[in-house]
């Protein structure tokens, strides 16, 4: 497979940007054009952000499946698609060619119409990271059904939320998960969730840990039986369901600064073309390559990154079960020297993980075979980016710092490997299609930060450097179209803090080149080890807990974590044990919301600052909890100004 749409030099990106700036129709066309399409479109672009609507490729028919699978049998058709490396590093790993996927896709999607899933119908996927966790999303595009992936980590409470905000009516899942050293069990989690959820009919099992379970006659059933009745029916085809372009392809809860996680909506060509687009010219893949993607399929960079993105470009993506730190510290590194990797893409938590564990474990692997890394989900800091560079990259590997979010689709702003320039710790430069701009609180225009007008690139940096929140202008074509089930809230949560442009919750710099250099959430969103986590979100989950009467939860800057928990908990109940208390509190959030969303720290206090109005000041909160007790600003507007002396005694 060739890319023709590959760019190749600084020069090409410079006209790539330019042609998609003044003919963004003409451009993606260019691009859609590479694709298997049932149908062409009749038009290319069709949008407002008032609503917002926005349609791409309108009148074209498809299927992504065909895309990530079909059209590469015939030249690719034995090349490894997907190699899976076990979390036991003694179990053999597994190989699926093109071929094999395929066949295995068509399988289990007549084991979805057996159970009666049809085009539309909403499917929750929870299961680990196992070839079939990938055989599942592909089979419910091939026939049109939507699904809805939630993280292993999440909790019976949060899958709740998820299957019931869809409507969900099948599960998939497995009996358990291996991650590390723990077992954890899955369908138990599930049949928690599901004494909530009457919309479930069909719950798939399929079997990884063999731990026991119990199997709900009529509902639950087994996914190795499943595939022997398919068997036994004999015909092994499933002709793929001719899908429209804006017909939804996945579902994705994401946290926001409010409320409950919101599905974000993406449908299937324009985040086919964009998913694509953006791999093939951000990784430079080249034919052949390894390329090995770290995150989760139950977050955004695993759909986009390593199922549809590497898929429809004909790669082979590796699948890991594991986790980067055991058996050891070294077990990424084993992995990258085992299947010879040339292209690894994963989060500044992971390698700052490892840097705290030192060289040792870098030593003694190959890892020659790199040749460009990458990393995502929050801003990277020079020391680990230094260490990244030096000890893995060898100081020869190109690495792209790719800015993107849940509700983009794909990576909008990232160097492209070894064709434009690296710069440390700073996302760069937008990719073609993509026209970032800074605005300041009242959404004015920071002056020289809009990249379409002002030209994304100055080699001679002579551009104006500037900082404000971080706004989209133009549509791409994976853009979030809404948010499901409720699409007011998606105009409320992106569109309508500044008319006429996507609102991103991010803040940014640019430099006198043209680079952005993402600096974190503006809102009351953290990021811990690259997870989206809303406080309001943990708020709630704490609130839920006997005893306590109200609570504020803000980050606060962590060595590993990138961002830690902090949570005051004003409490009423019995405070004799205090650690107790603490202890007692993170479980209540690990059981709504799940283990990742766990406060770092609890400091009980007997009131929270607040306005006049009862308004809960959190930038007081926040310096508090980052230590910066010198420098809190105005207190006199606060209600009672002695708490914050409390708050600042008892700081943990
Ligand atoms: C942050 C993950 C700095 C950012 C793909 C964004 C980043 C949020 C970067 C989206 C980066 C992601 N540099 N910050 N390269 N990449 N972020 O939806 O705050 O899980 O808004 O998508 O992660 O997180 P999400």
């Amino acid at each position: 497979m060739s890319y023709p749409y590959q760019i190749k030099s600084l020069e090409e990106y410079q006209s790539a940007y330019k042609q998609s700036v003044e003919d963004p129709e003409g451009f993606w066309a260019g691009v859609a054009d590479h694709f298997t399409w049932h149908r062409k479109w009749d038009k290319v672009l069709d949008w407002n952000f008032t609503g917002p609507e926005v349609k791409w490729f309108s009148g074209a028919q498809l299927n992504i499946t065909e895309n990530c699978l079909d059209r590469h049998l015939a030249e690719r058709g034995d090349q490894p698609a997907i190699i899976w490396e076990s979390n036991d590093p003694e179990e053999d790993h597994r190989v699926l060619s093109y071929k094999e996927l395929h066949f295995k896709v068509c399988q289990f999607a007549n084991v979805l119409k057996n159970n009666g899933i049809k085009k539309g119908d909403r499917i929750c996927i929870y299961m680990p990271m196992v070839p079939e966790l990938a055989i599942a999303v592909l089979a419910c595009a091939r026939i049109g059904a939507i699904h809805s992936v939630v993280f292993g980590g999440f909790s019976a409470q949060s899958i709740a939320d998820r299957i019931q905000d869809a409507q969900a009516s099948l599960v998939i899942t497995s009996d358990g998960a291996y991650r590390g050293n723990k077992d954890i069990p899955l369908k138990s989690v599930i049949d928690d969730a599901l004494v909530q959820c009457p919309s479930i009919k069909k719950v798939i099992v399929l079997t990884r840990t063999r731990v026991p379970v119990s199997m709900i006659k009529g509902r639950d059933t087994w996914w190795e039986d499943e595939i022997k009745k398919v068997e036994t029916q004999g015909n092994p085809a499933c002709p793929a369901v001719t899908m429209d372009a804006e017909d939804m392809l996945f579902i994705l809860y994401t946290s926001g600064s409010t409320g409950k996680p919101k599905g974000v909506v993406h449908t299937c060509a324009g985040y086919m073309v964009y998913t694509n687009y953006s791999f093939v010219n951000v990784f430079q893949y080249q034919p052949g390559d390894v390329y090995f993607c770290t995150a989760d399929i139950g977050w955004i960079t695993g759909h986009s990154y390593i199922v549809y993105g590497p898929l429809s470009a004909g790669a082979t993506t590796l699948l890991f079960e594991g986790i980067p730190t055991w058996p050891d510290a070294g077990r990424m590194w084993d992995v990258v020297d085992k299947f010879k990797v040339n292209i690894l893409y994963t989060a500044p938590t992971a390698i700052r993980s490892l840097m705290g564990f030192g060289l040792d474990y870098v030593k003694n692997k190959d890892l020659s075979s790199l040749r460009v890394l990458g990393t995502v989900g929050e801003p990277i800091n020079e020391e680990a980016w230094n260490w990244y560079n030096e000890n893995i990259g060898k100081g020869r590997c190109p690495i792209v710092d790719t800015w993107w979010q849940t509700e983009t689709g794909g990576i909008l702003i990232s160097n492209l490997a070894a064709v434009t320039p690296q710069k440390r710790s700073h996302a760069t430069l937008p990719l073609p299609g993509v026209q970032p701009l800074l605005v300041d609180e009242k959404g004015e225009p920071i002056p020289g930060s809009d990249a379409a007008i002002d030209g994304p690139y100055h080699a001679k940096g002579d551009g104006t450097a500037g900082s404000g929140n971080l706004c989209i202008k133009f549509p791409w074509p994976s853009i979030i179209r809404t948010t499901y089930g409720d699409h007011d809230r998606c105009r409320q949560t992106y569109f309508a803090t500044y008319p006429s442009l996507y609102f991103t919750g991010d803040g940014a710099l640019r430099d006198e080149e043209g680079n952005y250099r993402i600096t974190g959430r503006v809102d009351d969103v953290l990021n811990v080890s690259g997870h989206r986590i809303g406080t309001a979100e943990v708020e709630n989950a704490i609130n839920m807990h006997t005893g306590v009467v109200e609570s504020a939860v803000v980050g606060y800057p962590h060595d590993i974590k990138g961002q830690g928990i902090y949570a005051f908990v004003i409490f009423n109940g019995n405070k004799t044990d205090e650690i107790l208390i603490s202890k007692d509190i993170v479980q209540t959030v690990a059981r709504i919301i799940g283990p990742i969303a766990k406060p770092d720290k609890i400091q009980l206090v007997s009131g929270l600052p607040k306005t006049r109005s009862g308004k809960i000041m959190r930038r007081i909160l926040r310096k508090i909890a980052e230590g910066e007790l010198n420098n809190l600003g105005d207190t006199s507007t606060l209600l009672d100004p002695a708490v914050v002396e409390e708050i600042k005694n008892n700081r943990l």
